[in-house]
Formats: C-alpha cells, structure tokens, sequence
C-alpha cells in the first residue's frame, strides 16, 4: 500500500517547526550550576537561623509559659529579583557578584506577638557566639517616613558542608502581627500607588502605621500589667 502525505497537514507542518539545535556555551552551564549550589546553600543558611530560633521559642515558651515568637516566614529570593536589584545598582550579573553584593538572598521573617520579645529574641540570637552581625536598622525606635516599623538583621551564619566551613548572609526581619499586617498590605499596594495621588494616599498609610504603633504598646503594656498581678499568660492553644 502506498501512502501519499498531505502537504497541509499538521504532522507535515509541525516537521516545518522544529527549533535548530541550540548550542548553550560552557561556562553558560557551568554558572547555572554554580548558581543552583549557591542557592541549595542559602537555603541551608535558613535552616540553621530557623532552628536557632525555634530552639529559643521552645525554651522561652516552657520558662515563661507563652511564645514570643507567633510564627517564621522564610524564602530565597527569586532569580529575576537578583538581577533587577543588581542590575538596578549597575553590578555585575554573575553568582560572585550575588555573593559578594547581595545581603538578602536568603530571608526570613520572624513574627512576634508583643514588642518587647522583638528584642528579647533578637538579643538572644546576636549573642550567639557563632552568629556574625554584620549590619542592624531599628526601624521601630526610628520608622521609616512612610510608617514601616520592622527590625531588620544582616547576620553571617557558619554552614558545615562536605567542603568545609561557608559564612553565608542572611537577612532576618523581625516585627509584630500587626506591623506584619501593616507591612503586607503597604507592599501589596505599593505597585498601585504611582498610578494614584501617592501624597494623600502615603498618609493615610503612614497613619494607619502609627495606629497601629499605639495599639502594639496598648498590648503590650495590658500585658505586662496583666503579669504584674501574677496571672500566667497563655498563648499556646
Ligand atoms: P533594599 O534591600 O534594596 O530594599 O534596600 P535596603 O537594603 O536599604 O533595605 P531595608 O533594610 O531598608 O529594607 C529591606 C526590606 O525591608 C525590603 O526588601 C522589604 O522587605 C522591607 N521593607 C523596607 N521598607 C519597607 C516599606 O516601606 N514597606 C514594606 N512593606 N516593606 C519594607
Ligand atoms: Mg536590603
């Protein structure tokens, strides 16, 4: 039997459309494997500060009967985001310039329920005799202009992996419920503001941001006066 091909047929033209071999350029692999290792030893860098502070919220809440810490965010961040921010300060796009010039590649978020355990947890984590402070802002004993209150924290931490020791930079940001909540609709907004009357608008945040400030020392003063009384506090439901 013999069989004849249609010319417009879609098996006929999908054989038009076959891409061309590409050939990717050595090095080209070579630094996507360099940026995958990087990115598994951040990664591993997250681990270790999450379980230095899941160790201390363990301790704090069985001393003090009541967690300081209400719940841990973490993420690498995204590829396209490295380079837009390297490429937005005129840096090299390469993995050693990632390295060497970006501190938040490796970020995490620890949320408190009172202000004072920002600190108490914060100190307790920089007084470790293996953590490397490398740059703090209060951004709660000086907000931001705009309202964001946060306690930022560049830390080195020591990684062990097969080929020995690896300082590695973490980024770990420290605030209440409320400032979170605050923080989370201010950046879920913020790529809307520039189309609206940014002035008015900025306001209204930034008041919100100080309401909320007041009602975070309420908490936390209605907490130590509850404690004053010698009732125990719970938060472990
Ligand atoms: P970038 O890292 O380029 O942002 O600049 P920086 O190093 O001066 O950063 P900074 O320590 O001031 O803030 C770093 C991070 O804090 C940001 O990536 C946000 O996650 C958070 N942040 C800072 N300011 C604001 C703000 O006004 N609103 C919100 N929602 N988040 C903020
Ligand atoms: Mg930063």
């Amino acid at each position: 039997m013999q069989i004849t091909m249609n010319p417009n047929s879609e098996l006929n033209q999908s054989a038009v459309n076959v891409p061309e071999v590409v050939q990717v350029p050595e090095r080209l692999i070579a630094e996507a494997k360099r940026f995958q290792e990087a990115m598994m030893m951040y990664t591993c860098a997250i681990r270790e500060i999450k379980t230095k502070l899941e160790v201390l919220n363990d301790e704090l809440s069985v001393r003090n009967q009541r967690n300081p810490i209400e719940m841990i965010k973490s993420r690498v961040k995204k590829p396209s985001s490295i380079v837009e921010k390297l490429q937005r300060r005129n840096l090299e796009v390469s993995v050693d310039s990632m390295m060497a010039n970006l501190d938040d590649i490796a970020g995490i978020r620890v949320i408190c329920s009172f202000v004072d355990d920002i600190y108490a947890v914060s100190e307790m984590l920089t007084g470790q005799d293996d953590i490397k402070v490398i740059a703090i802002k209060d951004y709660i004993k000086n907000p931001k202009p705009n309202g964001y209150r946060s306690y930022h924290m560049i830390l080195e931490v020591p990684v062990f992996f097969s080929s020995g020791k690896t300082p590695m930079r973490v980024e770990v940001q420290v605030r209440t419920i409320a400032m979170d909540f605050w923080a989370s609709l201010d950046h879920q907004l913020k790529y809307k503001k520039e189309f609206i009357d940014s002035d008015a608008i900025g306001q209204e945040l930034k008041a919100c941001a100080d309401v909320i400030a007041e009602t975070d020392e309420k908490m936390l003063s209605i907490r130590k006066s509850i404690e004053s009384q010698g009732i125990e506090i719970k938060n472990d439901y």
